[in-house]
């Protein structure tokens, strides 16, 4: 019989192990965010006093999201997956959220239909190298830009994360960058250390400003010259993919957006050039 309990941090040894085995360049530092926004919405699936598996939740109030679902290679197709997957459906529901999102990899995706989730669009994700760049434009963030920025995010992303990015904002100041029109903000970018990467996201600029959003990506190219860089698209943002393979960046497989319940509230895709992630939205 598999049993639930809610992660907590001495499970941290489990995150990672699961985490390096499917190579998703999670490290403790995520592991400490995913528990600090989401310290009872974390769960382990076990059977007879062995952790087989995980699943992370983030929940924004109305919409939430599932991320991290992971089984051991060898306890799969015995429906832990399944469970874990409901187990946290359940408890987001149970917290009042009107929409579950994810982002599934193909393989994935017959789970998850299974399970009631519907299909949105195509995440891409691309992989490139930070190069050089002439002085750009955009300004670095100040932490008095956070009230702005929320309020940019809440009208592209639909649900409110200023915590997040807050949070985002003091570990990696260095890597947040705003572009404005006058005192008006119409773009920002944030990114963040991976393992052996930087992870862009969310990259986001108001629809006309695509000149604006190329710079705000370049400011974080210069930060990091050399380093491998990682970024997911909504499809429909045709701007950022154009922009993302002139400057060199190739396709990674893609992952399908879906969601579970009210699925009326979208985010602007137009605006988002970088996701903010596949377990936060
Ligand atoms: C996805 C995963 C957690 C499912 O765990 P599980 O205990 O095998 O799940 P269940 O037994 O309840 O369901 C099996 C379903 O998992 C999916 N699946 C099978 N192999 C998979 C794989 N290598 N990767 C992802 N999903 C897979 C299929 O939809 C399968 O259904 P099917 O047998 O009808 O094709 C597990 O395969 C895994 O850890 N994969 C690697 C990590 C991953 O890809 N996670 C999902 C990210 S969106």
């Amino acid at each position: 019989m598999t049993g639930f309990r809610v992660m907590k941090k001495s499970d941290l040894g489990f995150f990672m192990q699961l985490m390096d085995m499917v190579g998703w360049g999670m490290t403790p530092g995520d592991y400490d965010r995913i528990l600090r926004f989401s310290p009872e919405g974390c769960f382990i699936a076990s059977q007879d006093g062995r952790d087989l598996g995980m699943v992370a939740t983030v929940n924004y109030g109305d919409i939430s999201w599932i991320g991290n679902l992971v089984v051991l290679p060898e306890t799969r197709g015995k429906g832990i997956g399944a469970d874990l997957m409901k187990h946290a459906m359940d408890y987001l529901v149970s917290t009042g959220a009107k929409a579950i999102r994810l982002d599934g990899v193909p393989l994935a995706v017959p789970l998850y239909r299974r399970l009631g989730f519907k299909d949105e669009y195509w995440s891409l994700r691309y992989t490139g190298v930070a190069q050089k760049h002439a002085e750009p434009t955009s300004r670095p963030m100040q932490r008095k830009d956070l009230d702005k920025v929320a309020e940019l995010d809440l009208k592209v992303f639909k649900a409110p994360r200023r915590d997040i990015l807050e949070y985002f904002y003091g570990l990696y100041s260095e890597l947040c960058y705003t572009a404005w029109s006058g005192d008006q903000l119409i773009g920002f970018i944030m990114a963040k250390k991976g393992k052996d990467n930087v992870k862009i996201g969310p990259w986001i600029a108001e629809p006309g400003y695509g000149a604006e959003a190329v710079q705000l990506l370049y400011s974080v190219m210069n930060q990091r010259v050399g380093e491998k860089l990682w970024v997911g698209v909504p499809e429909a943002n045709k701007a950022s993919v154009d922009i993302l393979e002139r400057n060199g960046f190739a396709a990674l497989p893609s992952s399908l957006r879906m969601c579970y319940g009210d699925s009326s509230v979208v985010e602007k895709v137009e605006s988002v050039y970088g996701l903010g992630g596949p377990d936060k939205g």
